[in-house]
């Protein structure tokens, strides 16, 4: 079951999930991308596909999707928690309601619809839980999409929780934690002209890339992936420097990386 399968790297992990055997359920808002892929994988995989179109800003749309997969008799062995997408700005010029739609998107849909598969999870003694987190999440605040570092860092701790909660069950819990990745995210937030300017292509990954490496740190049982070299680089300053330089550090380079 992924979420966010219509594009970027929810579509690049239905890819590899399939490519396993995994039949797929495939959810997001734009309906013909999601049959479109499911055409691809079972054509391409032999596998089976189910189409779940829905809006996780709306808080009853984890329990339509999961009463969707009931009605078809299945089960879920592995769910991708990848929708997501980022609010330009700095806080105080956004509106209230796009701000809680997007927390209900990013952090509320995600636990939710956690909480209401791990169980069956734990019971069948096997599960697969890919929490797409990402770089911001493991960096300090920064000016702009304000609420972006911190519910990524949300995912991040929730998935560590998990990870130990988890231990000898048979579930593995991964928070995938990409840099900047090939996408549709840029054009969604309007940076995609500003960031092709200000930053080089080595810090660029595909989508096919960075959700290899989250299936397999997945199957590894390894509870946070940081894409790429330079990515992991950076991760480990950010752990080293104490958070007032990274701060000062994040407000003088935010406007290369973000549309504020
Ligand atoms: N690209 C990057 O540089 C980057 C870096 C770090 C982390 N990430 C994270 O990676 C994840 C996937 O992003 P991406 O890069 O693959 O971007 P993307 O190509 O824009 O894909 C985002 C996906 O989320 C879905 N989505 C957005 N709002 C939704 C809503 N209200 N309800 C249901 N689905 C919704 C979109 O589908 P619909 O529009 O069809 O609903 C789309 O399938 C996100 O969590 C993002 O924060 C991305």
């Amino acid at each position: 079951m992924v979420t966010g399968a219509s594009s970027g790297i929810g579509a690049a992990l239905a890819r590899v999930y399939a490519s396993h055997g995994y039949d797929v359920a495939l959810s997001a808002r734009r309906a013909d991308r999601l049959h479109a892929l499911a055409d691809e994988l079972r054509l391409r995989h032999g596998v089976e596909s189910l189409v779940i179109p829905a809006d996780l800003a709306r808080p009853e749309a984890p329990d339509e999707i999961l009463a969707a997969i009931r009605a078809n008799g299945r089960t879920i062995d592995a769910l991708v928690n990848n929708a997501g997408y980022s609010l330009p700005g700095s806080y105080a010029s956004t509106r209230w309601e796009d701000q809680a739609a997007f927390l209900q998107v990013l952090l509320t849909a995600v636990a939710a619809l956690t909480h209401k598969v791990l169980p069956g999870m734990i019971e069948r003694r096997f599960g697969r839980i890919v929490n797409v987190a990402s770089l911001a999440g493991l960096m300090p605040g920064s000016l702009g999409h304000t609420l972006y570092g911190p519910a990524k860092a949300f995912v991040v701790r929730f998935s560590q929780g998990l990870h130990i909660e988890t231990q000898g069950t048979g579930v593995h819990v991964s928070a995938l934690c990409p840099g900047l990745t090939y996408s549709e995210f840029h054009d969604v937030d309007g940076s995609r002209a500003q960031l092709s300017e200000t930053t080089p292509t080595w810090m660029w990954l595909g989508a096919d890339e960075v959700a290899q490496a989250g299936y397999e740190a997945a199957e590894a049982n390894r509870p946070l992936c940081v894409t790429g070299a330079p990515n992991k680089a950076i991760a480990a300053l950010a752990k080293l420097i104490p958070d007032e330089w990274g701060m000062a550090l994040m407000g003088s380079q935010a406007s290369r990386f973000r549309r504020l």
